[in-house]
């Protein structure tokens, strides 16, 4: 997937659901009970798996009575789209199923949006989102380690960043690991009205720092804007702004003055209490983000001490219309 730097454009007005402020919603705009005729037709799916079980990646919907599940998810994609980008599923039921049996209704589930793709160059599909315990450095994928995450969406630097993205909660840490979003149309009219003489410089490319899990010969520079524009006429966000600034460092090159203004300003718009929405993710509870435009973030946490007790969040990547390479 590649963005078209000739269709690049500041100007299009996003429809207001998805510019939202998180001290302003409610609750029951997002959190979204699973459904009984869904929650029957996955206890089906796990008994089947209980009396001949087959590996995850091979589950496909078509194999399964999804019907009411397929209607569902139809509608979190319209959510996803045109709503808020956003949505917990809540939840999927962790005392009855095994972690197993959750992973396979997980990959169902997520199945039904788009397909889930690689999420590093070695071919992860389901991704561990926690801490082993071990030491861990600078050039360490933040997901792995109990540091906090400032605001930024997933694949910032990629070659094929996911369309969406989805967490579901196993373990909750002792204490810390709180969530939050922002919405970046709301961010980009903020820039539109406050800082207009920036709007242009997000349209232009930024250099960003070559993690470890990229292809070892992806493109060196990571040379791209941080708004773009779909096929669809919506909004892209690529902004992390640690892996920005670590990409001025390592290149050497020196950001300009409206590029530092650019990525100081919206990094501190996305992570004002006054913009984000913060919440706790509970076990069962699955978190389905439009990484396209909303960006997350994350406190740092302290864990248990017992190794299964300690955070754990599962983690897709979902993306149609190219291949289920992590590069696209
Ligand atoms: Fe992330």
């Amino acid at each position: 997937m590649t963005m078209n730097l000739a269709t690049l454009s500041p100007t299009r007005a996003p429809p207001a659901p998805r510019a939202w402020l998180g001290p302003q919603l409610r609750d029951d705009e997002f959190v979204v009970g699973l459904p009984a005729d869904c929650l029957a037709e996955l206890d089906a799916i796990v008994e089947e798996q209980r009396r001949a079980p087959v590996p995850t990646f091979i589950l496909a919907p078509e194999h399964f009575e999804m019907s009411a599940c397929r209607r569902w998810m139809a509608g979190i994609k319209q959510r996803l789209d045109h709503g808020l980008g956003f949505v917990i599923l809540d939840r999927m039921p962790v005392g009855r199923w095994t972690q197993r049996e959750l992973t396979d209704i997980y990959w169902l589930l997520g199945t039904l949006l788009e397909p889930p793709v690689a999420q590093d160059w070695p071919g992860t599909m389901i991704y561990d989102v926690r801490h082993d315990g071990r030491p861990y450095t600078g050039e360490t994928r933040t997901a792995l380690t109990p540091e906090g995450l400032d605001m930024h969406n997933d694949s910032s630097m990629g070659e094929a960043p996911p369309n969406y993205i989805s967490l579901l909660c196993l373990n909750t840490a002792k204490s810390g690991g709180k969530s939050s979003l922002s919405s970046a149309y709301s961010a980009r009219d903020h820039f539109a009205q406050e800082h207009p003489e920036l709007l242009d410089r997000l349209y232009k490319p930024f250099y960003r720092h070559h993690q470890e899990y990229q292809a070892a010969n992806a493109g060196k520079t990571n040379w791209y804007p941080i708004f773009g524009t779909e096929p669809d006429g919506g909004l892209r966000i690529r902004f992390n702004a640690r892996v920005i600034r670590r990409g001025y460092a390592k290149t050497g090159q020196v950001l300009d003055n409206e590029g530092v203004q650019a990525v100081d300003i919206m990094d501190g718009f996305l992570g004002d209490p006054a913009h984000r929405h913060d919440f706790f993710m509970e076990p069962g509870q699955m978190q389905i983000l439009n990484n396209r435009f909303i960006v997350h973030g994350r406190t740092p946490y302290v864990d248990h001490d017992e190794p299964e007790k300690r955070r754990h969040l599962l983690r897709l990547w979902l993306r149609a219309g190219d291949r289920r390479q992590f590069r696209g």
